[in-house]
């Protein structure tokens, strides 16, 4: 089955099966919201039109247009994705939010062909779905592409580790996880290693900020138990301060700038 097809025939289930709405994936994204914004407040650039690349089902999305509806900030969104029923949940989200009156937009297509002009957007935000993309080289070239000169991408990307596949591996074992329903590329492959993340990037960006985070990656969004889960984000945040161990996080979130 197709990426296309996959997401499409999974979108009606798919924030029921990622938990987007428990508290872990709840504060998940109102983080990466948080941190979008302070790049816009703080980049000299004006950043005016913001793309999200594999927008999904939205949990970003409204969580963004929310914040810069908050803040006063006139921005024009575009939520670009291969599935078209993705995009209607997430469309279903702006106006659940009361948000419709904002400047959004969305646009079906591949992120391995961006169908805008170069020299367009000052800001792309993919989160958890470059892994998705069987070329994302390509990828990386088009946003490079379409990006005014100093625009910048926020990058949220699962690397995987030796932490990551214990945690999956033992939690399986025991029953503990629930069915994952993987999408056909990430069958074939659970993450980055840090070092081609870092390799595919560099011809075009520099890296301006890394946050490590997520002791366990999206190991544990599958894990059954809430409680169990809470316990962990938990754990995660204390270990997050702790510089000494960064190698281990399998979860990265990149600022980068065009060259
Ligand atoms: C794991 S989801 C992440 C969605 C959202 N960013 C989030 O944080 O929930 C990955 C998304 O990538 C989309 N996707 C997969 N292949 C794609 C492609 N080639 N071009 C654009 N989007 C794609 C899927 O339809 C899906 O919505």
């Amino acid at each position: 089955m197709s990426e296309k097809r996959f997401n499409n025939h999974i979108a009606h289930r798919y924030d029921e099966l990622c938990s987007l709405d428990d508290p872990y994936e709840e504060s998940y994204h109102d983080r990466i919201a948080n941190e979008v914004i302070e790049i816009v407040n703080n980049e000299s650039i004006d950043i005016n039109r913001i793309l999200e690349l594999g927008s999904g089902t939205g949990p970003t999305t409204w969580r963004l247009v929310k914040a810069m509806e908050c803040k006063g900030r006139q921005m024009e969104m575009i939520g670009f994705d291969i599935s078209a029923e993705m995009l209607k949940i997430n469309k279903r989200k702006i106006h659940h939010n009361k948000l419709q009156g904002q400047n959004i937009a969305y646009v079906i297509g591949s992120g391995t062909h961006l169908p805008f002009r170069s020299n367009s957007f000052s800001l792309i935000l993919c989160v958890a779905t470059l892994h998705h993309i069987p070329n994302p080289v390509q990828v990386i070239y088009e946003m490079a592409r379409i990006l005014i000169p100093d625009g910048k991408v926020y990058l949220d990307e699962h690397l995987d580790n030796i932490l990551c596949k214990l945690l999956r591996n033992f939690s399986k074992l025991f029953g503990y996880y629930k069915r994952i329903v993987m999408s056909p590329h990430e069958h074939q492959f659970e993450g980055f290693k840090r070092e081609m993340i870092a390799s595919i990037f560099r011809r075009h960006f520099v890296m301006k900020h890394v946050f490590f985070r997520s002791l366990f990656g999206t190991s544990f969004v599958w894990l059954k138990n809430n409680e169990l889960k809470r316990i962990l984000f938990k754990l995660d945040t204390i270990v997050e301060k702790a510089i000494l161990i960064t190698c281990w996080f399998p979860k990265i979130c990149l600022v980068l700038r065009k060259k």
